[in-house]
């Protein structure tokens, strides 16, 4: 397991998000997963998605439970709401008093940190209260144990191509805060927390990618497949 984060960093967040901590000593990453109740395949999955840009997880994701797969969906937006977005809201408060003291447009950063919080939050709080819930359900009525949930998760019908259409790009934004740092603010001072606060965007950016890969090439196609499943089985 040690090597894993030898080999990419960025994976401690991930471990994290499955309840693994560090110092797990020489343990292979098969025991740790075993310890703490994880299931391996998945977790590899999860790991090899991350790290390997071109990896497909649709092809292997697939194969999980939608509960499993949202399960991790959701840990993950808690840790975007939880521990990511607070540690950059702080980062970004310095910046604009250490960095940018006398430049008037420092403050449209904050804001528009601020804004794409409130997006991040209703994002999210989208997927955890109706996409996932609505998701297992179909999962539930399509191994035939219990129809009713579906309404019940999502009275007066909904159906995952709905949320495939407005599923919108959550990194875009990021994109455009990273560029008025890098293009339109010239730093007065403290440039190295500048240069952390765009590491932090960077990264990130690049588990969001991931993140949004999995609910669009993996949890969509899944379900809708069961929608179409259960529409002939009627
Ligand atoms: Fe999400
Ligand atoms: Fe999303």
């Amino acid at each position: 397991m040690a090597d894993l984060i030898h080999l990419n960093y960025l994976l401690i967040s991930v471990i994290n998000r499955f309840g693994i901590n560090l110092g797990f000593g020489d343990k292979s990453v098969q025991e740790v997963c075993q310890e703490h109740d994880v299931n391996l395949d998945f977790f590899l999955e999860i790991v090899n998605s991350f790290h390997d840009e071109d990896y497909l997880p649709e092809e292997h994701l697939q194969d999980f439970s939608v509960g499993l797969i949202t399960d991790y969906l959701s840990k993950t937006h808690r840790y975007y709401l939880d521990v990511k977005i607070p540690e950059l809201e702080k980062l970004i408060i310095m910046m604009v008093v250490e960095c940018y003291a006398n430049n008037k447009h420092a403050t449209l950063l904050e804001s528009f940190f601020r804004e794409y919080k409130n997006e991040l939050i209703a994002h999210t709080k989208r997927e955890d209260e109706k996409v996932f819930p609505y998701s297992i359900a179909t999962e539930l009525a399509f191994l035939g144990k219990d129809n009713s949930l579906i309404e019940s998760t999502a009275p007066g019908g909904y159906s995952i191509q709905e949320y495939s259409s407005e599923h919108d790009d959550i990194e875009s934004k990021l994109y455009d805060l990273k560029n008025i740092i890098i293009k339109y603010l010239l730093p007065t001072g403290n440039q190295s927390l500048c240069s952390k606060v765009l590491t932090e965007l960077f990264n990130l950016e690049k588990d969001l990618n991931d993140h949004s890969r999995i609910e669009e090439k993996v949890l969509i196609p899944k379900v809708l497949l069961m929608e179409k499943k259960l529409k002939t089985m009627k």
